[in-house]
């Protein structure tokens, strides 16, 4: 287990150096993240190479015992550059720059940045490639953190050269765009602009497949510098952190470049729940390389600097934020940053190593925890035991959250709702995207997947097919890869397994007005008669009230039963829930987006219908349960005591005692594996 953070050595005297690698062992750090943003240090002027600062931190950290994440510094390209090269800046879509003074400032197509930050990692890596304290390659940092699109000349030459690499022929892009609608049908790659300010309404694939391009041509960064680390004789492992759920980059598909994921956490200390919004994230990253530990690379051992306002964490709250990462497979435990800076915009952020002082709690909280780690044996296996998983789907985030739909939806707002409810009821939950391997859940929960390619739509119907219960929601399968529709209305891709098309999308009034008397905003599918005379026994569907939100849709029930109708508003009496049996399988549809309790309510009925079980019973909500191979983690996210049995060995106390007492933010590392508790 890895313990440490990024160390920022540059803005400290020479004489505070052995200071720092002396804390560092007194903490338990065993790995820093070194020269993140040092290019203005190493490379003075264009050509100039100082290194000798660098060589002296790095031998000093090694001679200490401490092992060195060493960063590529392309983060922040110095003044130098943008003074010598301002065509290298970036620009918003109307065209204003971005001005050096902050970070980031580079447009990341821009050949004269791809040309000096690839000057500046070989000179790097032929520097350190053999050093012993290195053991690992940080590139860059958090690729598009700040900037999520550049507009610039450079990011235009790119993306007309990604068009014509994709297309090949521009007949091919006319059609996939749809350009025949307003007069948009172009003739050659070169008038094609990237979605920069328009009169109104850009054409939707257009915007796609701009996201597409953002973030392929960040990846294409990463790919440039991993391959010149490699090509100087590295033999480390190479990453670069993520964001979570970071909306312009697919990680799906940078997760097969990187040789391990790493991750960032800043969940708000203000917002009581946001442990559930981590604990999606987490869920995510180990999603990536299923099986694969991973490393979380920063987060902060206390308040933060850039919310509106940023509370201090609670007395054990970055302990309990760490236990939870370790449950769902992280190898390390690191933070931003190790000395809290005096000078410049994040001086105000927590560090390991306090403004304040040693004696904080601060630095206590982060000796304890350091010394804690310490003891933990290695813990390899990294499976969930999950048997629902969740589909997560870059592109159809960008795709659904274009304009001019029929009512405006926050994809990564309702995953995190879909996730919060079955996190809820303490199951396992693992992230997939549509193409996953899916043979091993007994359930799988498809929210707004409004994109669903040909590839997607086959997968999750062989699922079905192959004996899965798959249960999908509201304005799904509306569009394919290109954001149009398909020839047989809509729900087309998985009309087999669920049995059902849509007439219309019956949007509502938004959630705020469903108070109004004659709002069609209420629905329930609860016992609802069939017609009169007719029994008026509940449903074969979830009991309890539903109250459905944005839409509404006018199903067109085809070969599947209903389960549950529409009780109030203009789709009263439609069929609202639906089941079909196909195949070995069952698909369901739910043909509307639940309040939070509907969402719970449903994913309850479903968990049982499939026979999914949390691990550990009555739990209440702010306690969670995560397994890691025969380790299971227990966390109370909150002051409020509790005591959980529990039967196994606690992997710090060694105490095998059942009832597990659990303080304000307390957790525990059981290892239940003599007891054979496993399987949820
Ligand atoms: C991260 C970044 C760090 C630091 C931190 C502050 O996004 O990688 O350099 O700025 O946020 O929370």
């Amino acid at each position: 287990m890895h313990y440490g953070a990024d160390y920022n050595p540059e803005q400290w005297p020479r004489e505070v150096w052995p200071d720092d690698v002396r804390l560092m062992q007194e903490a338990g750090v065993t790995l820093v993240s070194l020269g993140i943003f040092s290019w203005s240090r190493i490379q003075p002027a264009e050509g100039v190479f100082d290194w000798e600062w660098l060589d002296e931190i790095i031998d000093l950290l090694h001679a200490g015992g401490i092992q060195v994440d060493l960063a590529t510094a392309t983060a922040s390209p110095p003044p130098w550059a943008a003074a010598a090269y301002p065509e290298m800046l970036p620009q918003d879509a109307d065209g204003s720059t971005f001005w050096p003074g902050s970070r980031q400032a580079y447009a990341p197509s821009s050949p004269i940045y791809r040309r000096l930050a690839a000057e500046l990692v070989t000179a790097l890596a032929e520097r350190y490639a053999q050093h012993p304290a290195v053991v690992l390659w940080h590139v860059n940092n958090e690729y598009g953190c700040h900037l999520h699109y550049d507009f610039s000349d450079a990011a235009r030459d790119a993306f007309r050269a990604w068009l014509e690499r994709k297309y090949a022929t521009i007949d091919r892009l006319n059609h996939a765009w749809g350009t025949d609608f307003w007069s948009q049908r172009y003739t050659g790659f070169d008038q094609i602009q990237p979605p920069r300010k328009a009169p109104y309404s850009i054409n939707p694939t257009s915007v796609l497949d701009f996201k597409r391009f953002t973030s392929d041509t960040l990846l294409e960064l990463f790919v440039m510098e991993r391959d010149i680390i490699r090509a100087a004789g590295a033999a480390q492992p190479i990453t670069t952190n993520f964001m979570g759920a970071f909306p312009p980059a697919d990680y799906w598909k940078w997760a097969a470049e990187v040789d391990v994921i790493s991750d960032d956490n800043y969940p708000d200390p203000n917002d009581p729940e946001s442990f559930r919004g981590a604990a999606f994230a987490r869920e995510l990253m180990r999603g990536l390389k299923p099986g694969v530990p991973w490393l979380l690379t920063e987060q902060s051992t206390n308040a933060l600097n850039w919310r509106p306002t940023n509370p201090p964490k609670a007395p054990g709250q970055m302990a309990a934020l760490s236990a939870q990462a370790i449950g769902r497979g992280a190898d390390a435990i690191m933070f931003f940053q190790w000395r809290q800076s005096r000078r410049g915009s994040e001086k105000f952020h927590s560090a390991m190593v306090p403004q304040a002082g040693l004696e904080t709690r601060t630095w206590r909280e982060v000796v304890e925890l350091g010394g804690q780690l310490a003891q933990l044996p290695s813990l390899p296996d990294v499976s969930s035991g999950a048997r629902v998983a969740l589909v997560f789907d870059w592109e159809n985030w960008w795709a659904i959250g274009g304009r001019d739909h029929p009512i405006g939806l926050d994809y990564l707002g309702l995953a995190h709702r879909w996730h919060a409810a079955l996190h809820r009821q303490h199951l396992a939950i693992d992230i997939v995207n549509t193409t996953a391997e899916l043979s091993g859940y007994a359930l799988v929960v498809v929210p707004q997947q409004y994109l669903l390619t040909d590839e997607g739509a086959a997968n999750l119907s062989a699922y079905v097919q192959a004996g899965g219960n798959l249960f999908v929601s509201a304005f799904s399968d509306v569009v394919d890869e290109d954001d149009a529709f398909r020839e047989g209305g809509f729900l087309v891709g998985l009309r087999d397994v669920l049995g059902v098309a849509i007439e219309d999308f019956g949007a509502l009034v938004p959630p705020e007005a469903l108070t109004s008397a004659d709002s069609a905003g209420e629905i329930s599918t609860h016992a609802v008669p069939e017609g009169p005379g007719q029994s008026e026994a509940p449903l074969d569907g979830p009991a309890g009230r539903i109250v459905g939100q944005y839409l509404a849709e006018e199903l067109l029930v085809q070969d599947a039963e209903v389960l549950g109708r529409f009780t109030d508003g203009r789709t009263a009496g439609r069929a609202a829930f639906t089941r079909k049996r196909s195949g070995a399988g069952t698909g369901y549809y739910l043909a509307t987006i639940p309040d939070d309790d509907g969402m719970w309510e449903v994913l309850r009925w479903l968990t049982a219908e499939a026979g999914i079980r949390p691990e550990i019973e009555g739990l209440p909500e702010h306690v969670e349960i995560a397994r890691r191979g025969s380790i299971l983690t227990v966390i109370n996210h909150s002051a409020e005591p509790f005591s959980v049995t529990v039967i196994g060995t606690d992997l710090l106390s060694g105490s095998t005692e059942p009832v597990r007492e659990l303080g304000a933010f307390g957790w525990a590392f059981v290892d239940t594996q003599a007891t054979g508790q496993k399987g949820i």
